[in-house]
């Protein structure tokens, strides 16, 4: 049987990145982002910051989003359908690259309208333990001129990419530089990478 994640397989292997629609049911899509709105709206989000550890900083000229991270042990019943799919898909990557992929972490973001993402690699320079980022977007309805396209950079020009509800773009962390073009309306996702090890605890 052809495995469900090949052609993404594929297009990883061959581009660095690959986009997949209705990754997970639209109604699936849409209850995760339903709560979203509402985390959003209860002022459950924080600023973005970048960099990690001591040279973590918060820069808003270079990103403007606000995130929530995810509780492994407190995953909603919306949530688990696309978590318990990113498991699949990250045992696949996995065994296609032959690469140890242990630990994922996922955080909701919100680009309020007039936010954006500057041009960057996901993979820190000095740790390198992300080794493939995963999007879900959760827009419906979202238009042209609406903003917040991920746009990927790749040799010989740029793609971008519409954040439409239920569509997944994933990408190796390491290679692939890309940005958020500035939001015009809030722009919700959930994003997450898969990690070659755990992260250390948080213990200060
Ligand atoms: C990120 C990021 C892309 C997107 O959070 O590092 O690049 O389309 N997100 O939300
Ligand atoms: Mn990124």
């Amino acid at each position: 049987m052809e495995h469900r994640f090949n052609q993404l397989l594929r297009d990883i292997e061959e581009h660095g990145f690959a986009v997949c629609d209705r990754f997970i049911p639209d109604e699936a899509a849409m209850a995760i982002c339903t709560e979203a709105r509402q985390l959003f709206g209860e002022g459950e989000f924080r600023d973005a910051s970048i960099g990690h550890g001591i040279t973590e900083q918060r820069v808003s000229e270079v990103r403007g989003d606000r995130i929530l991270w995810l509780d492994p042990d407190a995953i909603t019943d919306a949530q688990h359908i696309y978590w318990d799919e990113v498991a699949e898909l990250r045992e696949a990557l996995s065994q296609y690259f032959r690469v140890s992929l242990p630990w994922a972490e996922m955080h909701l973001a919100a680009y309020p309208s007039g936010s954006f993402y500057a041009r960057h690699l996901d993979q820190f320079r000095d740790t390198g333990n992300r080794i493939f980022s995963v999007v879900l977007y959760l827009n419906p309805d979202w238009q042209q001129g609406d903003g917040g396209e991920l746009r990927i950079h790749l040799p010989g020009g740029h793609l971008d990419v519409a954040p439409l509800l239920g569509r997944l773009a994933c990408f190796r962390s390491d290679l692939v530089e890309h940005e958020v073009l500035m939001a015009q309306r809030t722009r919700f996702s959930l994003t997450g990478w898969m990690r070659r090890d755990q992260p250390i605890p948080v213990f200060l």
